[in-house]
């Protein structure tokens, strides 16, 4: 290794010792890509024989001449490598005498030059020249690129660039307008410079015209293209026109190439016909001299088309409503407008006549607007459209007779599927051409149909919608009776709601009613009804009924619990739930309780009864009468206890008792304690005394029960008075309140009530001093 390097470093030192010349040149040489080059070995250090390397690899001998004892040459032809290090090598020792390397470049080609317009919208002679080339350099370098012109090869123009713009009136003396001529492209670097092959062109051949002027107009039912070359050089000249939809999204476009011929050979025209009514297209154009570059595009033209003719499909018909009393038929007129977007304007008349007079061509009536009013004759509508006042195109449509032998369909059939409706009916006998249905969801908005046979599908209908749909048999050029299907829904929704659901609750069972109410024409006809209902911590029971019935009643319910219920309404096409509601049972059966308390009512009646009785006797024969001090004489009080007893006392006659005996009432009656009206006992209804029955007639006897029922907190049976004793001979002469007529849990005080009183009258004192 390192005699190696020695051995390089050390070689070059000892020639220059022996001062003899030892090298390869020239150095860094630079050469055109495909030309051929010499490169020399200087050999006076060595004299001796030498071989090259080119990239280490050895070339062939033959390449290589030697001149005299001390120079010999490399030559190299056709030289195609972008890079290569050449040697030159002792051929005893095959040290290396010298080396350089060499490099290729390109020339610039494919020049093309053209002489054209700064500003396209200026007539006169084009001022500019241009001229493009391709150059191959790699890696990029910095070139000085300068364009020459003409066999003294003056210089025209110069770019860092592959393109090169001058003004031609600067070069016209070097660039003759007519006639041949050439240029050359030179590139210069630092290291190298090279010129491209000559353009040769026929100046006239450069003219790039400028962009003609377009104009685009709509007619009728084509489009006129117009456009105008602004050039002097009057020559035979190609033109193509483009054009296209005009639309958001990628549309095709066309090309339409016209030729100018040397008569008239600056303007063209075409007409395009092939374009549809009412759209925007967009045109633009360019021309070329024969043998010369396109001009660029004009400038775009857009145009809205015209609605042609044949376009147009009116759709006419008609729709005959019921006769009216008077014998004039209704018939509405319908017809497809033509759309907005067709800038025209246009307008529309409805005319009618008698069907005899279209034969023979005369008198129209106007219709108004889109209605017309005639008798039972057979009509002839006829429909005509003005653009700009001007006839566009007019229809007619045939209304038959009352009664004419016309065709009719019979049999319609309807039916909804997914929101559409099927109809088919049966042909009429006579030969038709064809069908025309129209359907309504409101009477004032038609749509119609055309069929060829005896079938249709209605679609795009609003959803839920009954629909009435009528069809009417085309034959020749007039039309049939229609004949109208059954109303039909475009869809079967949902039953309705069901709402006010009642529920009567007994103890043990529960009467539940409710109702449906639909908001909708085409709600679901109800199949059945189901009544979910549940205890508060139970499962849900079901519980169903034909759609004939809205009421239910549950069984085997627990008394005094809560529940939970709603009512499913179920269609073919669907279902709907009410809401939860609940109710709560009763703890005894209402009924059984008004039987309790009207038997209880009249045993406390009749045992409070005897027991006042039994209390008066009692009294009569144990009670004196006091004596009157005013008769008493000094004598002693001998006891008399027992006369004339049945003079002690007036028993009024409406009393229910007529001897009560008043030890037998004060047996009965309760200790003397304050009553209390929320903590009663039972038994203190014993102690009433009353004449219920005009009361519990005058009631209902629902709430009567209600009263009556003993659990019943707000429930006031009356009690005798605190100052009851059974001592005190007026004690019966309180006021008796019979039980509260409703469950008024503020029962009122005792004094407050007028419920009605037995009294019974003590009487001692004036008849015991009547005695
Ligand atoms: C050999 O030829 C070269 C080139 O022709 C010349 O320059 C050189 O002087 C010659 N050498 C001798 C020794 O003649
Ligand atoms: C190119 O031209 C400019 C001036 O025109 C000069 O300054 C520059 O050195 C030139 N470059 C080469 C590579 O010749
Ligand atoms: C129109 O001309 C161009 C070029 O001249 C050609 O390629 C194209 O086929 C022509 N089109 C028609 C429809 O003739
Ligand atoms: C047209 O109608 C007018 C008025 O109704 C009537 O006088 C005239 O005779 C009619 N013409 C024809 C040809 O029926
Ligand atoms: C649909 O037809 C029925 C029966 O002929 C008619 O009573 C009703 O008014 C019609 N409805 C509409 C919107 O035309
Ligand atoms: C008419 O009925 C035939 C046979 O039922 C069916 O194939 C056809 O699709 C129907 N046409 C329309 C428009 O519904
Ligand atoms: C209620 O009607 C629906 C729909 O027809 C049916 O599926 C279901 O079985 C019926 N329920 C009873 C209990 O009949």
């Amino acid at each position: 290794m390192y005699l190696a390097l020695f051995i390089l470093t050390a070689i070059p030192s000892i020639c220059k010792g022996l001062d003899d010349e030892c090298d390869v040149g020239p150095k860094d040489l630079y050469i055109e890509m495909g030309s051929d080059t010499e490169i020399t070995c200087q050999t006076s250090c060595t004299r001796g024989k030498i071989f090259w390397t080119q990239d280490s690899k050895p070339l062939d001998e033959n390449l290589s001449k030697t001149i005299n004892s001390t120079h010999t040459v490399l030559s190299l032809r056709n030289f195609t490598q972008r890079s290569a290090t050449v040697q030159c090598h002792r051929a005893d020792t095959k040290q290396i005498v010298g080396g350089t390397i060499i490099k290729t470049y390109f020339k610039p080609s494919k020049i093309s030059c053209v002489l054209h317009y700064n500003n396209q919208a200026i007539e006169g002679i084009p001022i500019l020249f241009t001229c493009n080339w391709e150059h191959q350099v790699d890696p990029p370098l910095e070139i000085n690129y300068t364009v020459l012109c003409g066999p003294k090869q003056i210089e025209i123009c110069n770019s860092r660039e592959t393109t090169c713009t001058s003004r031609y009136g600067a070069i016209d003396s070097t660039l003759p307008l007519f006639g041949e001529s050439s240029v050359i492209v030179r590139a210069k670097t630092k290291d190298w410079e090279v010129s491209s092959d000559p353009y040769k062109f026929t100046t006239t051949n450069l003219l790039k015209i400028a962009r003609p002027a377009l104009n685009v107009t709509a007619l009728s039912d084509h489009l006129l293209v117009e456009w105008k070359i602004l050039s002097h050089i009057t020559r035979k000249s190609h033109c193509q026109v483009k054009y296209r939809k005009a639309v958001d999204e990628e549309t095709p476009e066309w090309v339409r190439n016209k030729t100018l011929e040397n008569g008239n050979n600056k303007k063209g025209n075409m007409t395009i016909e092939n374009v549809e009514s009412c759209s925007n297209y967009t045109f633009t154009v360019r021309c070329a001299l024969i043998n010369t570059s396109w001009s660029d595009w004009s400038l775009e033209k857009t145009v809205l088309t015209k609605l042609k003719k044949i376009d147009v499909k009116l759709r006419l018909w008609r729709k005959v409503d019921e006769v009216e009393k008077n014998g004039v038929r209704r018939v509405r007129v319908m017809w497809t407008e033509i759309p907005s977007t067709c800038q025209d304007s246009f307008t529309y008349a409805v005319k009618q006549t008698p069907d005899e007079e279209h034969m023979t061509g005369a008198n129209y009536t106007l219709c108004s607007s889109s209605v017309c009013d005639m008798n039972q004759n057979a009509h002839r509508i006829k429909l005509t459209v003005f653009e700009k006042e001007l006839l566009f195109v007019e229809d007619s449509v045939y209304v038959p007779a009352i009664g004419e032998s016309v065709p009719q369909v019979t049999d319609i059939h309807s039916s909804t599927l997914d929101g559409m409706i099927l109809v088919s009916w049966k042909a009429p006998v006579q030969p038709v051409s064809g069908y025309m249905l129209d359907y309504t969801h409101n009477g004032n908005q038609y749509h119609w149909k055309e069929t060829k046979y005896t079938n249709a599908t209605l679609f795009d209908l609003l959803d839920k919608t009954p629909y009435n749909i009528t069809v009417t048999p085309l034959f020749e050029d007039k039309t049939g009776h229609g004949t109208q299907a059954l109303q039909i829904c475009s869809r079967v929704g949902d039953p309705g709601d069901v709402t006010n659901i009642d529920v009567k609750a007994k103890d043990r069972s529960a009467f539940v009613s409710w109702k449906v109410t639909s908001q909708e024409a085409c709600s679901g006809v109800v199949v059945n009804y189901t009544v979910f209902y549940r205890a508060e911590n139970g499962t849900w029971i079901d519980d169903t009924v034909a759609s004939t019935k809205q009421d239910i009643l549950l069984k085997d319910l627990i008394p005094e619990t809560e529940y939970r219920i709603f009512v499913k309404a179920t269609a073919l096409t669907g279902s709907t739930k009410s809401s939860e509601t609940r109710f709560k049972t009763k703890r005894y059966d209402p009924s059984l309780s008004t039987t309790l308390s009207v038997s209880g009512g009249i045993l406390i009646f009749l045992v409070f009864s005897l027991g006042l009785c039994c209390a008066l006797r009692w009294k009569k024969f144990d009670e004196k009468p006091v004596p009157n001090p005013g008769n008493s004489s000094l004598a002693s009080w001998l006891s008399t206890s027992h006369e004339k007893p049945s003079q002690f006392f007036h028993i009024p006659s409406e009393s229910f008792c007529d001897r009560v005996d008043m030890e037998e009432a004060s047996r009965t009656s309760t200790p003397p304690k304050a009553p209390s009206r929320n903590d009663k006992p039972a038994g203190d209804q014993t102690e009433i005394c009353t004449n219920p029955a005009p009361h519990i007639q005058n009631e209902d006897p629902t709430e009567a029960v209600e009263t009556q029922h003993p659990s019943s907190p707000g429930e006031s049976t009356e009690l005798l008075s605190p100052q009851n004793s059974p001592s005190s001979p007026y004690r019966t002469q309180s006021p008796v309140e019979i039980p509260a007529l409703r469950p008024n849990k503020q029962s009122k005080p005792v004094k407050n009530t007028t419920q009605r009183m037995v009294y019974v009258t003590l009487d001692m004192f004036e008849q015991g001093q009547g005695l």
